[in-house]
C-alpha cells in the first residue's frame, strides 16, 4: 500500500450490519420485508405517505438506537490521520447509508449520496433540518410552517447528492475502497470503474464476492470490524 496520497472510501450497508442495522439484499434484508416501489419511491410515498412515514420513522429510530462497530471507529481514525497538513492527502468517505455512524466513530469527511434517517426535507420552501421524532400526522416545516416535510432519503429515480464533488474526488484518488455494498446500486456501482479509469487502485471489502468484484484490483473477504481496522493499520504504516 505505498505511494497512496488521495483515498475515496464508498460504504454500503455491510459496514453497519454488525451494528445491528439490516443490509438490503440478504435473505431477512429490508427489501425481503418491504417491496422497493411501495417505501423507496416517489410514486410509493404519493400513494401511502403514512406507510412511507412509519417505515423511515423505524429506520430513525434503529439509527439512534445503534452505536458504530470497530470498523466505523476505524475510519474515524483514519479521517483524523490521513491529512495533507500531515503529510498524507485527501480523504473522502462517501457512503450510501442513512445512518450517522461513520459521524458517531469520528469521521468528518462524510458525504451521504442517498441522504440521511435524521434529516427532514420540506418540499414547500427546500429547507433541511436536523429531525430525531415522527414524521407523521404532518409536523410543521419550522421554516415555512407548511405540513410539507418528508425523509430526506434519495429513493430510486431521484438524484443522489453531491454527484459533482465525488466524481472529482473519484478523478484524483490513488485508492479506492469499497466497504460492505453488493453494486447492485447504481451510480455508486460504477465508482470503482471510474476511480480505475482515473489511475487508482481499487480495492474491494465485502463478506461475500460481489456483484462488482470482478472490476477491483483485489477483494479482501471477511467482516467489517475485522477488514477495516487491518486496512486502516496497513495505510497508516505507509512511510
Ligand atoms: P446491500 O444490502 O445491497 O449489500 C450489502 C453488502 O454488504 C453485501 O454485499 C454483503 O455481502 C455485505 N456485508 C454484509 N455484512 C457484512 C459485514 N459484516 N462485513 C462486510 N460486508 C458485509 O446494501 P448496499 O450495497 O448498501 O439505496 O445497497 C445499496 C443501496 O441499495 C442502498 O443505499 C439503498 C438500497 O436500495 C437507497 O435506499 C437509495
Amino acid at each position: 500500500m505505498n505511494d497512496i496520497r488521495n483515498i475515496v472510501i464508498l460504504t454500503g450497508a455491510g459496514i453497519s450490519a454488525e451494528s445491528g442495522l439490516k443490509t438490503f439484499r440478504a435473505d431477512d434484508g429490508l427489501w425481503e420485508d418491504h417491496p422497493v416501489e411501495e417505501v423507496a419511491t416517489p410514486a410509493g410515498f404519493a400513494r401511502d405517505p403514512d406507510l412511507v412515514q412509519r417505515f423511515y420513522d423505524e429506520r430513525r429510530a434503529q439509527v439512534m438506537a445503534a452505536n458504530p462497530n470497530a470498523a466505523h471507529l476505524a475510519l474515524g481514525r483514519l479521517d483524523s490521520e490521513w491529512r495533507p497538513e500531515r503529510q498524507r492527502g485527501n480523504l473522502l468517505i462517501v457512503t450510501q447509508n442513512i445512518d450517522d455512524l461513520h459521524e458517531r466513530g469520528g469521521a468528518r469527511r462524510v458525504l451521504h449520496m442517498h441522504g440521511e434517517a435524521l434529516s427532514a426535507w420540506c418540499t414547500t420552501c427546500d429547507a433541511r433540518h436536523p429531525w430525531r421524532a415522527t414524521l407523521r400526522n404532518g409536523p410543521p416545516c419550522p421554516d415555512c410552517g407548511m405540513a410539507s416535510l418528508r425523509p430526506d432519503i434519495v429513493w430510486f429515480g431521484e438524484m443522489p447528492y453531491q454527484m459533482e464533488r465525488i466524481y472529482r474526488a473519484l478523478a484524483e484518488a490513488d485508492l479506492f475502497v469499497s466497504i460492505g455494498t453488493s453494486g447492485a446500486v447504481y451510480p455508486a456501482a460504477g465508482f470503482v470503474q471510474e476511480a480505475a479509469r482515473a489511475g487508482a487502485r481499487t480495492l474491494e471489502l465485502n463478506l461475500e464476492e460481489s456483484l462488482g468484484s470482478r472490476f477491483f484490483d483485489e477483494t479482501r473477504l471477511g467482516k467489517a470490524s475485522d477488514l477495516v481496522p487491518a486496512l486502516v493499520e496497513e495505510l497508516l504504516a505507509q512511510a
